[in-house]
């Protein structure tokens, strides 16, 4: 058989990524002899994905209550894809920061849109009947959610309002993680108690929660964005960027996600109290809440009237 040049060269190549290695070339080419072509379904894992709907009831629109989650968890991990890389980057450069701001406020804003479907896509009556059944869990658990938030802003930047004097870049992990603003969601408001639905989230991801807040310490984006050059820092399409990751993630994201609660919780069909039991209309708004990853870029009028 004549093998051209085209084929010599791949093979070439081939041999020397494996020499790199101490891996046999023949013995890789020979097991691509036996290795079974791709499909779609294998490559996506379409059967593993499309069988992880399970109800809980026998109420039709929970099965769009957990598949909407489900969509909401895989975009929060497109996010924290795009944020590693922007994090874990050496020499960043203003172009891709920018660009790749842009990529993670796009998921953001499609999460924002999305929220119709939870807003007008379930029967109120349905949704006030299973969420019974899925008391005292509430999405306040998604870890993922979290780790955007560690990921994106300085720590301080977390901490509840009332506590941040006492806290500075000395505070241990630990306690400063006592302090983070949602907490407040957590504990009774009388005795300050913590609720069984923090106390689970806390067994299950605290220490996961402190490595991560660790490590984001020194390359959340509002460190990388202050360690690039002066120059760079005023670079209107990267301010542009920040300020729209900002606004989308802490406005916009959170008024789609009220306003879809309100709908039921509000309802008057139930008791109006949420499944995870906050003091939910006052946690949940931008206005009182104030989380603002990067407060240095907006001006004062802008700070005051947060949310409004
Ligand atoms: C009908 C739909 C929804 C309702 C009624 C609702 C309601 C609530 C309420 C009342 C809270 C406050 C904590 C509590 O007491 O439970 C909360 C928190 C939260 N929910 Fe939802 N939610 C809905 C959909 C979603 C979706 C689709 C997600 C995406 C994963 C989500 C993610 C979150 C997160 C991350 C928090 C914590 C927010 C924070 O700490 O600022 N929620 N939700």
């Amino acid at each position: 058989m004549q093998i051209s040049s085209e084929i010599e060269i791949q093979i070439q190549k081939l041999d020397e990524k494996f020499k790199e290695i101490d891996q046999k070339t023949t013995t890789h080419l020979e097991g691509l002899l036996w290795s079974k072509p791709i499909t779609y379904w294998d490559y996506i894992q379409t059967d593993a994905l499309l069988n992880l709907q399970t109800q809980r009831t026998t109420l039709p629109d929970e099965m769009i209550f957990i598949m909407y989650h489900q969509v909401n968890e895989l975009l929060f991990k497109m996010i924290l894809w795009e944020i590693n890389q922007v994090c874990h980057c050496e020499k960043l450069e203003t172009q891709f920061f920018t660009e790749r701001l842009m990529r993670i406020s796009r998921y953001f804003d499609m999460l924002t849109t999305s929220f119709d479907i939870m807003g007008d896509g379930m029967e109120v009556e349905q949704y006030m009947k299973f969420r019974n059944t899925l008391t005292p869990a509430s999405g306040f658990q998604s870890a993922q959610y979290r780790l955007i938030e560690f990921a994106s802003t300085d720590l301080i930047n977390l901490i509840d309002h009332r506590f941040r004097v006492t806290i500075d870049r000395k505070t241990p992990y630990d306690h400063a993680f006592e302090h983070l603003y949602w907490q407040a969601a957590g504990k009774d408001h009388k005795t300050g108690k913590k609720s069984y639905l923090i106390l689970e989230f806390e067994r299950k991801y605290k220490a996961e929660f402190l490595r991560h807040m660790e490590e984001y310490n020194t390359i959340n984006i509002w460190q990388k964005f202050k360690q690039l050059p002066k120059a760079d820092q005023v670079n209107p399409d990267l301010i542009a960027a920040m300020r729209h990751f900002d606004k989308t993630v802490n406005i916009t994201w959170v008024m789609g996600h009220l306003n879809a609660a309100k709908k039921y919780i509000d309802s008057g069909k139930g008791n109006g109290e949420a499944t995870g039991g906050s003091d939910w209309k006052k946690y949940m708004h931008p206005k009182y809440q104030r989380r603002i990853f990067f407060p240095e870029l907006w001006t004062k009028d802008e700070l005051a009237t947060w949310g409004e």
